[in-house]
């Protein structure tokens, strides 16, 4: 492989088109989109004429003559699409966390003779801290996190909830949906899934796994923007006998009655809380859009290309970067994970150097390869930065070990 040849996979990409609908970073190779996706070429003047035409000349009057009122039911209906469920099935709201917390409760309230969250030592932190969290809150349950390994020898009928993310933030793994959510179902236990780094990079077919919960990110394969809103996902079996435990006014049947008494909303919208966030939810729905109008199967097979391609280049070239990332494409996410002893300064060397990968703890970088505008010459000037970072020792400058608030 050479650059040249690396150009030529580019001009025969069937995805190429769909970089020009980004505006990607002036300063590097963008390699952070499983962290915050870029950003719509579109977005400013989409943000501009819901700013301009919808608040600006409409005011309160947009909440129902722009439809903002039914905004998040509209976006998860688009959203379903994305994730392999029915449109009634999903709504935007609120964020990850929060997510989480409505449908980690509303689950247990549905196994109420069990006690026991199960999940994965190596889950996102955000998810274990939220577990914990409830826990303390509802001294019953507990948390029992197990290795990955070792997740069917721990289900028992003790287990209400078997909570895990699909993609690892770390490693790339990706869990064999219908085989866990079989086996958790097999011991009684219901399943909620975490799709943060899932959605927007590899197909979903919720339904088809028989999967009862799922929750995940606007900001990362979606593109939605900083802090975008989130969706939830709960199965059609369980919208009846579920509530959240967070009774916000927007999760009302009717909330303009302004009435004392709390009344849930019937359908998916229970599970809204506060006011929606307009302006994200509009910058989101327009990357929707964009995600969904997109193969999701050719995104997949392209970013198994890219990333094969950057695991055979850095195997080459900067053998000291060990790839951690399952070697069979089908147990892979959309980002790469590389261990090096150093890796915290090399991803701040690497920005000085035109590559914006991200770090994360204690010595990993992750390489996020979203196919939508991703190319080949990426990964090879990528690869070439890396090994002269290495070869040169540039990384051991005591400006790259200085420590950054976000990494
Ligand atoms: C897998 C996973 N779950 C949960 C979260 C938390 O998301 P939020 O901060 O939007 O609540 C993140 C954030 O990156 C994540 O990667």
């Amino acid at each position: 492989m050479n650059r040249d040849k690396a150009n030529e996979l580019d001009q025969l990409d069937p995805l190429a088109y769909a970089r020009d609908y980004f505006a990607l970073p002036t300063h590097g190779i963008y390699l952070c989109g499983h962290s915050l996706g870029a950003m719509p070429a579109n977005a400013p003047e989409h943000l501009a004429s819901v700013t301009r035409d919808q608040w600006g000349k409409n005011a309160i009057s947009a909440w129902n003559n722009a439809d903002w009122i039914n905004m998040p039911q509209r976006l998860g209906r688009k959203m379903a699409k994305i994730l392999g469920a029915n449109a009634h099935e999903v709504i935007i709201s609120d964020s990850t966390s929060i997510n989480l917390f409505k449908l980690i409760v509303s689950a247990l309230s549905l196994r109420p003779d069990r006690h026991v969250i199960l999940t994965e030592k190596e889950n996102f932190p955000a998810d274990l801290y939220m577990a914990d969290g409830i826990t303390q809150l509802l001294s019953k349950y507990q948390v029992i996190r197990c290795e990955k390994t070792e997740i069917a020898n721990h289900l028992n009928n003790d287990v209400a909830l078997l909570m895990l993310t699909h993609v690892d933030y770390r490693s790339s793994e990706m869990h064999d949906m219908a085989a866990l959510t079989a086996e958790a179902h097999h011991h009684g236990a219901l399943v909620l899934f975490d799709l943060a780094h899932s959605v927007g990079a590899v197909p979903l077919s919720l339904n088809e796994c028989q999967v009862d919960f799922a929750v995940g990110s606007g900001y990362k394969y979606l593109n939605g923007g900083p802090g975008a809103p989130a969706f939830l996902f709960v199965a059609e079996r369980h919208l009846s006998s579920t509530t959240s435990p967070l009774q916000g006014w927007m999760g009302h049947q009717q909330p303009f009655a302004f009435s004392n008494h709390y009344e849930p909303a019937t359908d998916i919208k229970k599970f809204l809380c506060g006011t929606p966030p307009i302006l994200s939810m509009a910058a989101l729905e327009n990357s929707i859009d964009i995600v969904s109008s997109i193969d999701i199967h050719a995104v997949k097979e392209k970013t198994d290309q890219l990333a094969e391609l950057m695991i055979e280049l850095m195997a080459l070239k900067c053998p000291s970067m060990t790839c951690i990332s399952p070697k069979a494409a089908k147990e892979r996410g959309g980002h790469l994970g590389f261990f090096h002893q150093d890796a915290y300064a090399i991803s701040r060397a690497l920005l000085d150097h035109g590559v914006i990968a991200d770090f994360r703890a204690p010595n990993l970088i992750r390489f996020g390869l979203p196919a939508l505008y991703l190319r080949y010459v990426d990964i090879y000037d990528t690869v070439a930065t890396v090994s002269k970072i290495i070869n040169t020792n540039i990384y051991h400058h005591p400006r790259y070990h200085a420590v950054m608030t976000v990494t």
